[in-house]
């Protein structure tokens, strides 16, 4: 049994921000509700704005009020949620204020998990300020949400400053991803079957895809976006956890130093993109104008309100130079504005090594794992079956879904938000399904190279109108292959 030492208090930064609205409290909340936090856990929210506890409170009951479905919603159990909670303003950037926000919090020697999203430009003074403060120490750990740098250098910068009070077993990067169900699942597929390991490798595997489209375009974000765009925003974290998952070699073990050992091995296998590949191995857009999620909607750069090169879809060929995967391409794909929303990761197998249905009509086509991680969950696998019919005109076969629906099979049990897990596993002090420092200097150092690439070749974002599945480039990109992108 993993052992878990609770903390007795968590620190919140961020604490009136969008994230907090929409997912923290909520999930602070469910977690609550359920009887999962500490008896006596305090909550101590913390930003800029000013708020006493009582109208923090407020706050906070509005945000439940808004983002929590309805069949969560309990008057009794928010009432005893929000008397977890106080709140401190802080200027990030004055030091004196830190010493303010550690007698807020109090006693921290019963130990203290702060949760911190900040932009990556305030890291060094909150992490100056929380140290100085005495809010650094033994007993506290910290968890990270995006974005941490933007590039491999800006990221070692981080991850240097956070380290000077920080140590790694008290660090913990949250990636949402690895709270999603569906995504752990992925390990038990793989590692609680036994049929899957003999065929996962070069041997079985034809080809990889994954895809993450979204039907939301900029949001409110374009501060961030603009300067970030999707390889950083999706690929260098999410998409390579994923990728890390269907390609790591079988961890011995459920924790963290495993698995996250295995995972680090896939980012150091993964082939560099030499500058002069850039533009066969990867593809960029931007969303036009058109039709997405069911609305006419304007392009990004009217959206955005000045001209911009940052891409909102990117497709890239990927490899991963080892025994396993030698020759079998990971496509990846996520885009803003695209047709539908989904994430998704679809393996093709090899065809059969010879058809013996050929010389009678019939046609073969290889089989496909499907795993859909959202919107629905279910994972899928497309085989051939013959046609019920008495074939005077040659044989029909057909591709068809066995089904998993795990939607349906664990239909009863409550579908946690992701950050109800991570923030509780912070809690808790379970590193598993939070991200090394390896692994992010690992991913870092491969999009560092695709991005030099671009530059290189300057190339910009092609167009694709909103609503479509990206520029005809991304099409090509696997079409040259002979391979076509899973798309129903
Ligand atoms: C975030 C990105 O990390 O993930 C967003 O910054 C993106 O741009 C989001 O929309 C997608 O997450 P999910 O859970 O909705 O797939």
């Amino acid at each position: 049994m993993h052992v878990r030492t609770p903390v007795a208090k968590l620190l919140l930064f961020g604490a009136t921000g969008d994230l907090a609205q929409r997912m923290l409290l909520p999930s602070l909340y469910g977690l609550h509700a359920d009887g999962l936090l500490p008896e006596g856990l305090t909550i101590t929210g913390t930003a800029r704005s000013e708020h006493s506890d009582a109208s923090y409170r407020k706050f906070a009951k509005a945000a439940l009020d808004e983002f929590l479905p309805a069949d969560r919603k309990d008057e009794k159990a928010a009432k005893s949620f929000l008397e977890r909670l106080q709140y401190q303003s802080l200027d990030a950037t004055d030091l004196t204020h830190y010493q303010q926000l550690a007698e807020k919090v109090g006693d921290v020697s019963g130990g203290l998990a702060i949760f911190l999203s900040t932009a990556p430009s305030l890291f060094e003074a909150v992490i100056r300020g929380l140290d100085s403060a005495g809010l650094a120490g033994a007993t506290v750990r910290i968890g990270l949400e995006k974005p941490l740098g933007y590039d491999l250098a800006s990221s070692r910068e981080i991850n240097d400053t956070v380290a000077s009070a920080f140590s790694e077993d008290r660090t913990f990067r949250i990636d949402h991803y690895l709270g999603k169900e569906t995504v752990q699942n992925i390990l038990a597929l793989r590692f609680g079957n036994s049929f899957f390991e003999p065929v996962w490798n070069a041997r079985g595997i034809d080809n990889i895809q994954i895809t993450i489209s979204e039907t939301v375009g900029l949001e409110e974000r374009a501060a961030y976006y603009d300067g970030a765009g999707a390889l950083r925003d999706m690929v260098a974290n999410h998409m390579l956890q994923l990728l890390a998952l269907i390609a790591m070699e079988p961890p011995a073990r459920f924790d963290g130093t495993a698995i996250r050992d295995e995972k680090a091995k896939v980012f150091r296998s993964l082939r560099t993109i030499e500058p002069a590949d850039a533009p066969l191995m990867s593809v960029t857009g931007q969303y036009a104008a058109g039709a997405s999620g069911g609305e006419i909607v304007k392009g990004y750069i009217d959206e955005l309100g000045k001209p911009s090169t940052t891409e909102t879809f990117v497709a890239i060929k990927a490899h991963v130079d080892n025994w396993r995967w030698q020759g079998v391409p990971f496509y990846l794909r996520t885009g803003k504005r695209m047709t539908t929303r989904r994430s998704e990761i679809a393996i093709q197998f090899k065809p059969v090594p010879h058809s013996m249905f050929s010389n009678r009509g019939g046609l073969l086509q290889p089989n496909v794992l499907v795993i859909r991680l959202q919107p629905e969950e279910y994972v899928q696998m497309l085989m051939m079956a013959k046609e019920p019919g008495l074939d005077r005109d040659g044989i029909r076969l057909r591709e068809v879904p066995l089904n998993l629906s795990l939607d349906a099979e664990f239909a009863g049990k409550p579908r946690r938000i992701a950050y109800e897990r991570l923030l509780l596993d912070l809690i808790e002090g379970d590193q598993t399904l939070f991200v090394r420092r390896d692994e992010v200097e690992a991913q870092w150092m491969w999009i560092d190279a695709i991005r030099a690439g671009w530059v290189a070749n300057d190339m910009k974002p092609k167009n694709y109108a909103s609503g479509s599945w990206g520029p005809s480039a991304a099409i090509a990109l696997t079409e040259r292959d002979g391979v076509t992108w899973q798309d129903d």
